[in-house]
């Protein structure tokens, strides 16, 4: 921490409470810049945020950093510039235009939202929380965020920033998951009648940038008089977390099969399991035994060498990856060639596209 008052000896009491003016003052100057969103000074002179705008970005945003979904909300909105246009969109393309985000089902949701926004919403977000929650894929916390940002309504905006900020601000010392009603309650208190929407935006900015999960700069924080946690030098230390249990690691095989004429052996994943929805290689089940086997065809199997490691939320994977070429009348047990010139690499998922880049760097060997 670049500023810390000592942990030990006698805890003092904050002799301030958190003011929302201070913060508000802080985000007029240090806003962050986003392209989905509409500054300070903007929102200040009347510019109306665009509400497919903030829930495009809210959904993406979502277990992904800024910095990660900037590129993909400038493509949707090229794409897809409005919520009509998004909810005529054909769900593979939207899948393909999604591949690399994670979360999939996230995108299998922005549409089906996106469509009830159209069908039973002529086209128009609805502007209460409580509405919002009513549609496909909005949860407690976009409801609350698209309603404050988009519609300046007053709503508790709680995600893992605020939750942090709140964490410290009270030295609240309950581990999380349990501690999140108590930090609800904390940010419902500090939060405003006046300007929610930019509220919610400050708070999340400044967890995002000094309030950081580690060596805060509390020497620049607008609350820094009124933060507990800071007096007590524990700042740092929250907000205290339940241990995460162990991931597992799961074993597959995927095949990548290359027709001779160029064309790729591919499948649409069922929509209700993990990546589903999206392109991959066929395969076997992932699971915590040895797979069995599956290969799509016969065919002069090679393995590519290396396995691809990647990460789920519950689970660490390895597959192995093999390869081969099928002649002009193969015909598989699933999937169907896609032809070299309809095939983009990243239309797949990150899983998906590492096995792809092992198989073409084998090919490329031989
Ligand atoms: N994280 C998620 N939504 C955000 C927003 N609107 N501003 C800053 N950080 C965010």
């Amino acid at each position: 921490m670049r500023d810390t008052t000592a942990a030990n000896g006698p805890k003092r009491r904050a002799t301030a409470s958190p003011d929302p003016a201070l913060l508000m003052a802080w985000y007029d100057r240090h806003a962050r810049e986003m392209p989905w969103r509409i500054g300070p000074e903007a929102r200040k002179a009347g510019v109306q945020p665009n509400p497919y705008h903030v829930w495009l970005s809210e959904i993406m945003l979502q277990q992904t950093t800024v910095a990660a979904v900037k590129e993909y909300w400038l493509k949707f909105t090229r794409l897809w510039p409005t919520v009509a246009d998004l909810a005529a969109a054909e769900d593979a393309q939207v899948m393909a235009a999604w591949a690399g985000l994670g979360y999939y089902a996230r995108a299998r949701n922005l549409l089906k939202c996106a469509r009830a926004v159209v069908s039973d919403h002529g086209g128009q977000f609805p502007d209460t929380e409580e509405a919002l929650l009513t549609l496909p894929g909005i949860g407690p916390y976009t409801a609350a965020a698209v309603a404050a940002i988009a519609f300046d309504r007053r709503a508790v905006v709680l995600d893992g920033n605020v939750e942090r900020v709140m964490a410290r601000l009270y030295a609240e010392q309950t581990e999380l998951p349990d501690a999140k009603p108590i930090l609800r309650a904390y940010a419902d208190g500090l939060t405003p009648q006046l300007r929610p929407g930019c509220h919610a935006q400050a708070v999340m900015d400044l967890g995002a940038t000094l309030c950081s999960p580690r060596n805060p700069a509390c020497g620049l924080c607008p609350w820094r008089d009124a933060c507990q946690g800071r007096l007590e030098g524990v700042a740092e230390t929250l907000p205290r977390k339940r241990p995460k249990k162990a991931k597992p690691t799961r074993t597959g095989i995927v095949y990548v099969v290359r027709r001779v004429d160029g064309a790729w052996l591919l499948e649409t994943r069922p929509e209700a399991g993990l990546l589903g929805g999206m392109l991959g290689w066929p395969g076997t089940d992932w699971s915590e035994t040895p797979p069995d086997p599956a290969p799509p065809l016969q065919a002069d199997w090679r393995d590519a060498g290396a396995e691809v490691r990647h990460t789920f939320t519950h689970f660490h994977l390895r597959l192995r990856v093999m390869t081969a070429v099928a002649d002009a009348r193969a015909r598989p047990r699933c999937g169907a060639f896609v032809a070299r010139a309809e095939f983009q690499p990243a239309s797949l998922p990150t899983v998906m596209r590492k096995a792809y880049d092992l198989a073409s760097q084998r090919w490329e060997r031989v």
